[in-house]
């Protein structure tokens, strides 16, 4: 079987990695008492999540849909075989979890046209993927069965060749983003995937991971270089002891912000990046986060100039 039996669950001193630059800027595990279930538990979450996305979709668009609107032959085929993949990922952790499983919850996708414009589709499918890659990456941190850990590597690694497939072959831009491809803490995932999540069932299981406000950017189009001010719920009026911490690769980069919560993009960001706002200048880790992540995409050319994507 695919997943292994879950074994006892032993604590183990969680090993920090290893880190490229002097400043704590990993998001190594910060949470205590994170179970092997909750993290089967939140990858389900996140499948099940894909598998609505990609089904749903599907379910709207014909392959004479996908040519008319300019994409290649097979690229909905290749879809196909992503949705399946989220399918088998939801059904061999529910057969492992059995009632401890959370349920499918309804979704609502940032485009309201999303069943009727495959281009908004492909698009965000390219910022899931994004996400769903950077989950895998910070939750394999937590994972104290070694089975479970290579499972996490195994998925994390289609999920990132699914990244790739979008935003390079299918949308013409960068197929990867830095050397370090950036590892998101577990309330920052959900933060992220939690704006997709209109209701969950009333008495599903409930997770030791939780969003943290929203972050909003402003304006939204903001490029690398330019300024962008940062706006969350219960934002305090001064920015006094608070960062945005912009993650891309590594080392992280970290900028006080200024009175009016504006901060410059780093000039050198590409490919995907996140911002969280942080109280603390060194560590971009859940226990420091105070809002976002807020999702960026600066595609990039193979001269590593910024570009627009084709569609
Ligand atoms: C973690 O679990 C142990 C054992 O159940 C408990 O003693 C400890 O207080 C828990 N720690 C946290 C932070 O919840
Ligand atoms: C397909 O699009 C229609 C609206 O045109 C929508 O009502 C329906 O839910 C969509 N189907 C799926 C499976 O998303
Ligand atoms: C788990 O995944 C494997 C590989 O895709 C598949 O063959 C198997 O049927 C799945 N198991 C369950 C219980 O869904
Ligand atoms: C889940 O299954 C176990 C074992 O089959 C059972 O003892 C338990 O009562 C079930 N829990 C719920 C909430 O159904
Ligand atoms: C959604 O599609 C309908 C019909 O194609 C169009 O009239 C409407 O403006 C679109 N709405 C958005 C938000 O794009
Ligand atoms: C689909 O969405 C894209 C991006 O928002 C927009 O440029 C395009 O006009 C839309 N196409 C249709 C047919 O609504
Ligand atoms: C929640 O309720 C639904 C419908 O009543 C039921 O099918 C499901 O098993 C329940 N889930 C849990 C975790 O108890
Ligand atoms: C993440 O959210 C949970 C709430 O579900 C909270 O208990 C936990 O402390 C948060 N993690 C960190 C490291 O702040
Ligand atoms: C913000 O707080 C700091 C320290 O608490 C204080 O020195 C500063 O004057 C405050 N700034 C404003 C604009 O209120
Ligand atoms: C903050 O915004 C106010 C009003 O727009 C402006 O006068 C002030 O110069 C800004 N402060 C900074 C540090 O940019
Ligand atoms: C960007 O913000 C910084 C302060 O964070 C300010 O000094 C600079 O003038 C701003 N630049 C522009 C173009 O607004
Ligand atoms: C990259 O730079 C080379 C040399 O300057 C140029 O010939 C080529 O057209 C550029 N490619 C792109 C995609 O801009």
């Amino acid at each position: 079987m695919f997943f292994k039996a879950l074994l006892p669950l032993v604590t183990v001193a969680l090993q920090a990695l290893a880190l490229p630059s002097k400043r704590q800027t990993l998001p190594t595990p910060t949470q205590a008492n994170v179970t092997d279930t909750d993290l089967l538990n939140f990858a389900l979450t996140l499948e099940l999540l894909k598998s609505a996305f990609y089904q749903g979709g599907l379910a709207n668009f014909t392959t004479k849909n996908f040519l008319d609107a300019g994409y290649a032959p097979g690229v909905r085929g290749f879809y196909e075989q992503m949705s399946q993949y989220s399918q088998t990922y939801v059904a061999n952790i529910t057969s492992q979890l059995g009632n401890q499983s959370v349920q499918a919850c309804t979704y609502d996708f940032p485009t309201q046209n999303i069943t009727q414009n495959v281009t908004e589709f492909v698009a965000t499918s390219d910022t899931l993927e994004a996400i769903s890659t950077s989950a895998y990456i910070g939750s394999s941190a937590y994972t104290q069965d070694k089975g479970l850990r290579v499972t996490f590597a195994s998925i994390l690694a289609t999920t990132a060749h699914q990244s790739t497939w979008v935003n390079n072959a299918v949308r013409g831009g960068n197929p990867w983003s830095t050397a370090y491809e950036t590892p998101l803490d577990l309330n920052q995932t959900f933060t992220l995937i939690s704006t997709y999540i209109a209701q969950c069932p009333s008495n599903n299981t409930v997770l030791p991971f939780q969003a943290n406000p929203q972050l909003t950017t402003n304006p939204p189009n903001a490029q690398p270089g330019q300024n962008v001010t940062l706006s969350y719920s219960g934002q305090p009026s001064n920015s006094s002891g608070l960062f945005a911490a912009f993650l891309n690769g590594f080392p992280f980069t970290f900028a006080p912000l200024d009175n009016n919560f504006t901060v410059t993009i780093p000039p050198t960001l590409r490919g995907f990046a996140y911002v969280v706002v942080t109280n603390s200048s060194g560590a971009a880790n859940d226990s420091v986060t105070v809002a976002g992540p807020a999702f960026f995409s600066f595609p990039f050319n193979a001269n590593n100039t910024l570009i627009t994507l084709n569609q």
